[in-house]
């Protein structure tokens, strides 16, 4: 698919079949692919045979956030959630962020650890020696690559081995080690992967460090498969907020940033605003959102203390944004293929490869936080949504086209986003419109 421009202006106004006309008009998956979203993207049969004792599906809201550029390359991004706002704000964000010329990312190599406990250990130390010894360490990857051939000729495989001690015996826990055993992905989530290969080179871990197998499980803190995320965002792009200027709302982000830094009841409700934006993709592309939920609070509190995942500065006059987190997303394997809807959602990223995938969703994560950081450091969020529960509003009291902007203008403005106030309204605009059309026509 040749990728065309994000910037889709005026997206948000058109009905949900125009919205996939358009998107189809940009040469990735036709108005009838997109038809597999009619039944929520999965049907009763793929449902049945993706977990037990299923009784229906259930099916959330997909939208798409325009506007996104990372890495220099144009991605429409589809989102799946039920929270209204996190779609809109995602691709004000994201706007404002092209502007400064989009977001960059880094991408690790796509590493996850396999963990292996050992108890019962009486010389924790020397099993560590033992294990991480260069031929031993050897040994067990010869070990590890034959358990997973196909992936090691697609150039993944298991790629390290470290040992810890955990406690020593005395301690309450007796001697306990754990190994890692690190494996490359390749475009995998790769929790089955890596839950076989600590299984099958478990006793012979165990054996080298003297002690009994304990649990074999991959770690959700993929602190091996990591993102980091930069974004620029120039002062013009944030003129407005408030009425504030570019260099006030500028510092008003910086401000909000280190609130979170200094706290961490601040932090937590930051980093879930940061969420708010990956999972979205994640639920859009069938990955195990719970994983990278672990993963990264745990990241955030990786210094001991619970820390923003993302923080702004101001650099030399351009409020700027890092991220980092783990993000351990496949683009092939689990629940993905069963999936329509997440097939297509991949589709329309047009993303094939885990790595990418990774970069966008972190990318919608920090979207998600640049747009709710502009908006609580100068309107407050509750102006925001209300405009757009204005607008939910204004379409279930019956307007289309234009007037739903009309209407939910008025209610908002009044302060009563009701039901009945928006059909009032509508009632009166619609009338004004025929008098006028009469108006016109009588003139000669
Ligand atoms: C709401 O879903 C997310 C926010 O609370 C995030 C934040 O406070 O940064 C708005």
């Amino acid at each position: 698919m040749s990728r065309k421009s994000s910037r889709i202006p005026g997206f948000y106004r058109l009905g949900v079949d125009q919205r996939r006309e358009q998107l189809a008009g940009r040469g990735g998956p036709t108005v009838d692919d997109m038809a597999a979203l009619d039944d929520g993207g999965i049907d009763l049969e793929a449902a049945d045979g993706m977990i037990e004792n299923v009784i229906g599906t259930f099916a959330l809201p997909m939208g798409v956030a325009p506007n996104f550029v990372i890495n220099g390359v144009d991605y429409v991004v589809p989102m799946v959630i039920e929270e209204p706002s996190v779609v809109a704000a995602a691709s004000y964000a994201a706007r404002m962020v092209r502007d400064g010329g989009g977001f960059t990312a880094e991408v690790t190599r796509p590493v996850m650890i396999g963990q292996v406990q050992i108890t019962g250990v009486a010389d924790p130390d020397g099993a560590v020696r033992r294990i991480t010894d260069p031929a031993a360490a050897d040994q067990v990857l010869a070990s590890a690559r034959a358990l997973s051939p196909r992936l090691c000729d697609r150039g993944g495989g298991p790629v390290g081995v470290r040992a810890r001690v955990l406690s020593r015996p005395g301690d309450p826990d007796g001697g306990m080690v754990v190994a890692h055993v690190l494996v490359d992905c390749r475009d995998a989530m790769g929790a089955n992967l890596v839950n076989s290969i600590a299984e099958g080179v478990a006793d012979e871990l165990a054996a080298l460090a003297g002690g009994d197998v304990g649990l074999r499980i991959l770690s959700n803190l993929s602190d091996e498969r990591t993102v980091h995320i930069t974004a620029r965002v120039p002062d013009a792009s944030l003129r407005g907020a408030g009425g504030g200027s570019g260099a006030d709302v500028r510092a008003a982000i910086v401000a909000a940033s280190r609130f979170a830094e200094l706290d961490p009841y601040r932090a937590a409700t930051h980093n879930k605003g940061i969420m708010n934006g990956i999972d979205a993709v994640l639920l859009a592309t069938a990955n195990d959102w719970r994983g990278v939920e672990a993963g990264a609070h745990a990241y955030a509190a990786r210094s001991g203390s619970y820390r923003p995942l993302a923080v702004w500065r101001d650099d030399d006059g351009t409020l700027t944004g890092t991220l980092d987190i783990p993000m351990a997303v496949g683009t092939v394997g689990g629940a993905l293929q069963a999936h329509a809807g997440a097939v297509l959602a991949l589709a329309l990223l047009a993303v094939r490869d885990a790595r990418t995938l990774a970069a966008v969703a972190a990318s919608a994560g920090l979207a998600s936080n640049l747009a709710a950081l502009r908006a609580l450091a100068t309107d407050g969020i509750q102006r925001g949504h209300m405009s757009l529960h204005a607008r939910v509003v204004a379409r279930a009291a019956g307007a289309t086209g234009d007037l739903i902007d009309r209407v939910a203008a008025e209610i908002a403005a009044i302060g009563d986003v009701k039901p009945d106030r928006a059909r009032e309204i509508l009632a009166r605009l619609r009338e004004t419109e025929l008098a006028s059309s009469l108006t016109l026509k009588e003139i000669p």
